[in-house]
């Protein structure tokens, strides 16, 4: 579905991604784990048309989608839920929904992708007319993915969705991805919080440095040393 092919990409001087090349097969949960500054969100970012590469190709079913504008991205189904959820605390959840029908390829389905993402998340629906930013944390990266599936994304590609999330709240977000997956969408999981992403994931890549080091299933991964001493604190 998604194949990243020898992608560079700097900010200013900086070279935050160097050859990076990746595939996404539809229908799996990929995983992209690494420290903090790795180049983690930079790669979500490129794929999601917010960076243009310096080089290299992006395919998206078949098309090379590498340095179009973010919205046309997001038009061919290409879903994000960024890195500190990004909602609009300000507008109401329901507002919040609504703008993640604006785009061309959900627009008319806006009233019963609302009925469906709210059965999905029943506590949305209790606050649909309350000010977003007075959600919990856990409420708001839900309304986050909520608004997301607004767009009717194959894919969605998650930036950290368990940062700053009790452990309990961590379980229901990545048991919603698992869910989600379940239906037939397509995930990258992007996350520091190694363990649990690798334990989800079909595959999953090692970024370091704004490489790719290491490549293998989640489960190979959760037994390679190299991971486990690194990542795993084993
Ligand atoms: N907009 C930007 N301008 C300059 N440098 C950036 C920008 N975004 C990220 N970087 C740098 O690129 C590197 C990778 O960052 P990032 O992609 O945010 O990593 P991660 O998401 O894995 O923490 C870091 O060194 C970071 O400081
Ligand atoms: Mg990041």
């Amino acid at each position: 579905m998604l194949e990243v092919r020898n992608v560079n990409v700097f900010h200013g001087d900086a070279q935050a991604l160097e050859d990076i090349s990746l595939s996404v097969e539809a229908g799996t949960i990929v995983a992209i784990v690494g420290a903090n500054g790795a180049g983690k969100t930079s790669l979500i970012r490129t794929i999601g048309g917010m960076h243009r590469p310096a080089s290299g190709r992006i395919l998206f079913e078949g098309a090379d989608i590498a340095g179009l504008p973010s919205h046309l991205v997001c038009d061919l189904g290409v879903g994000q839920v960024a890195e500190g959820r990004q909602i609009f605390p300000a507008l109401s959840v329901a507002e919040n929904l609504d703008m993640g029908a604006m785009l061309p390829r959900a627009r008319r389905k806006r009233v019963q992708n609302r009925e469906r993402v709210q059965a999905m998340f029943p506590k949305l629906r209790e606050r649909l007319w309350q000010a977003a930013g007075t959600l919990s944390g856990g409420e708001q990266q839900m309304l986050a993915i909520a608004r997301c599936l607004m767009g009717e994304p194959k894919l969605i590609m998650f930036d950290e969705p368990s940062l700053g999330l009790a452990p309990t709240i961590v379980h229901d977000v990545l048991q919603t991805i698992r869910d989600l997956n379940a239906a037939g969408t397509t995930c990258v999981l992007v996350e520091q919080n190694v363990a649990v992403s690798l334990k989800i994931a079909h595959k999953a890549y090692v970024l370091e440095n704004g490489r790719v080091t290491i490549t293998g299933t989640g489960e190979a991964l959760l037994s390679d040393e190299r991971v486990r001493r690194a990542y795993l604190g084993v």
